[in-house]
């Protein structure tokens, strides 16, 4: 979890709903990535809409305990850093959400929450397999996260879709005590890469943060 920076906005989120031909291939891509998903029945997984961010605020919310997450805040959070990301519905409800960002050659998964009464029924995952296929799709180098500290059940959840511990970052969420979060990286290129300039990351992540 955390707060973020720049990159290409989502189209689909665009005020004035234009889309170039080329937010049209990354619409396409995006659903296509979807495929992978395989979520439990009667849920699906699709890219976001802007009419999705007022229950994405809620399950933020809740999963983080959190009221400073209001619609107005994940909306400027979308628009300002230029979040994309994927939501799995029941009923056309979103019940979970994983948003993300590009970043230099990996994408970097910033929230990520299964509401509750839906965890452990498979939702997280189908959205880890739709962002894996993304990363395929588009011809990204791998993907990295910052998780709290204490968070062992989310650890526990990226390690089992193949993302490895790379570093503890103190205070990565600001000065209090508690605030320490560890970076996980997925994918071997990627690996890599942050392991090779690692400190070049977590300045970039510093400054736009
Ligand atoms: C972590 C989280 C996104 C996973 O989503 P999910 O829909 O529960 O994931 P799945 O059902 O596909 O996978 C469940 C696995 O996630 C882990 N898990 C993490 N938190 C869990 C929870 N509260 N209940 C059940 N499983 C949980 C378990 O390892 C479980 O593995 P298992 O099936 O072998 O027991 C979700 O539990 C959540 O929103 N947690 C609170 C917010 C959070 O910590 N987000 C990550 C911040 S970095």
């Amino acid at each position: 979890m955390v707060a973020h920076r720049s990159s290409t906005a989502d189209p689909s989120m665009s005020a004035t709903g234009s889309k170039s031909a080329s937010a049209e291939t990354a619409l396409a891509l995006w659903h296509a990535a979807t495929a992978a998903a395989k979520p439990p029945d009667g849920v699906t997984v699709r890219p976001m809409k802007p009419s999705d961010i007022g229950a994405i605020a809620a399950i933020m919310q809740e999963s983080f305990n959190n009221q400073a997450y209001t619609t107005e805040r994940m909306t400027r959070m979308i628009e300002d850093c230029g979040l994309n990301g994927f939501v799995a519905v029941h009923d056309e409800k979103p019940v979970a959400l994983v948003l993300y960002v590009h970043w230099d050659r990996a994408l970097y998964v910033a929230e990520m929450a299964t509401q509750d009464g839906w965890r452990g029924r498979g939702v997280g995952s189908a959205l880890m397999r739709t962002m894996v296929e993304l990363c395929r799709l588009e011809g990204w180098d791998g993907m990295w996260l910052h998780t709290w500290r204490h968070n062992l059940d989310g650890q526990k959840f990226y390690l089992a879709h193949g993302f490895e511990i790379f570093g503890l970052e103190p205070n990565a969420y600001g000065p209090r005590e508690g605030d320490d979060a560890y970076v996980m990286v997925w994918g071997e290129r990627f690996w890599q890469d942050v392991r090779a300039r690692f400190e070049t990351y977590l300045e970039l992540w510093r400054c736009q943060a």
